[in-house]
């Protein structure tokens, strides 16, 4: 069994990736989540046990867990097979009869009903319908959304370039950092997907052999390249889904190495509520 980001501490004292890495529940992104869903949704705001989350693409279940472990009904629903093995790896050994996976594409969320908190981490920028994601989202959800997510650069001069920019200048870019203020994904330039304004981004090939995706343990699932919204577009987005105040969070950066993590990443937390 074999876990490739979720460090997560069992019943038994041990944890799935042992002593190397820190444990999820100590890292600045859980601890930016857990203060945001309490003061949002406080502990005395009502009996927690009756409150759903659900944790979208939730890979090795260890958000899904913290939220049991807060007291919430916390289901993860997660696409590929392995990762749902470690997900259940992680149910038995914690015992939180709270604590629930499913196999599916996250965009059946609408089959396992409403939840009050939806968690959405690493998700959205795998899918090739983000817009629609959200409005859908926001059909399940009644009081908050947490969203991690990459956003496309409005302007990059690289992203015009096509062929020169993926084959040449993007590998010089992975090996050397040259000239590199911001990573660089090998975008599409600029266009409109579902109306709004944003980079496709290559996941895999299309033709791909279904036990090869299965192995491609982070990646998308169901479409082979994924549409990332400019930020200004992800927030019109959420207001026009349904969510009347969205606020950006800074926190979740506390542990991660660069001071110049959500410029260089493209990359930001969402908190999006329904009041
Ligand atoms: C980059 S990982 C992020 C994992 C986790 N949420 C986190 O933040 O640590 C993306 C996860 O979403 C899953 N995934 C991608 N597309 C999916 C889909 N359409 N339905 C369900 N899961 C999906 C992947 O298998 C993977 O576990």
């Amino acid at each position: 069994m074999k876990f490739t980001a979720h460090n997560i501490l069992l019943n038994n004292g041990q944890k799935t990736m042992g002593d190397d890495s820190i444990l999820l529940s100590d890292s600045a992104v859980w601890s930016s989540i857990k203060k945001t869903v309490d003061l949002f949704i406080p502990p005395t705001a009502g009996d927690r046990s009756k409150m759903r989350v659900v944790d979208l693409g939730c890979l090795e279940g260890g958000y899904a867990a913290e939220f049991a472990r807060m007291g919430f009904d916390s289901l993860g629903i997660e696409a590929r097979a392995e990762n749902i093995e470690n997900c259940n790896y992680v149910k038995d050994n914690l015992g939180l009869p709270n604590l629930n996976f499913a196999q599916d594409d996250v965009r059946n969320m609408a089959n396992y009903g409403k939840f009050d908190i939806t968690l959405c981490y690493g998700l959205l920028y795998h899918l090739n319908d983000p817009a629609a994601f959200l409005k859908l989202i926001s059909e399940c959800t009644t009081k908050m959304l947490l969203l991690n997510t990459h956003f496309a650069p409005e302007r990059d001069v690289r992203y015009r370039l096509g062929p020169l920019n993926k084959y040449f200048i993007a590998p010089i870019q992975k090996r050397t950092s040259l000239f590199e203020h911001q990573y660089n994904y090998r975008l599409s330039p600029i266009t409109e997907n579902e109306g709004y304004k944003g980079r496709w981004f290559k996941e895999w090939t299309p033709g791909t052999k279904k036990e090869k995706i299965e192995k491609l343990l982070w990646a998308s699932y169901n479409n082979h390249r994924s549409f990332w919204l400019t930020k200004k577009e992800l927030t019109k987005a959420m207001h026009a889904a349904g969510f009347n105040s969205v606020f950006e969070q800074f926190d979740y950066t506390g542990d991660l190495f660069r001071e110049n993590y959500t410029q260089y990443y493209n990359r930001t937390m969402f908190v999006a509520i329904k009041h």
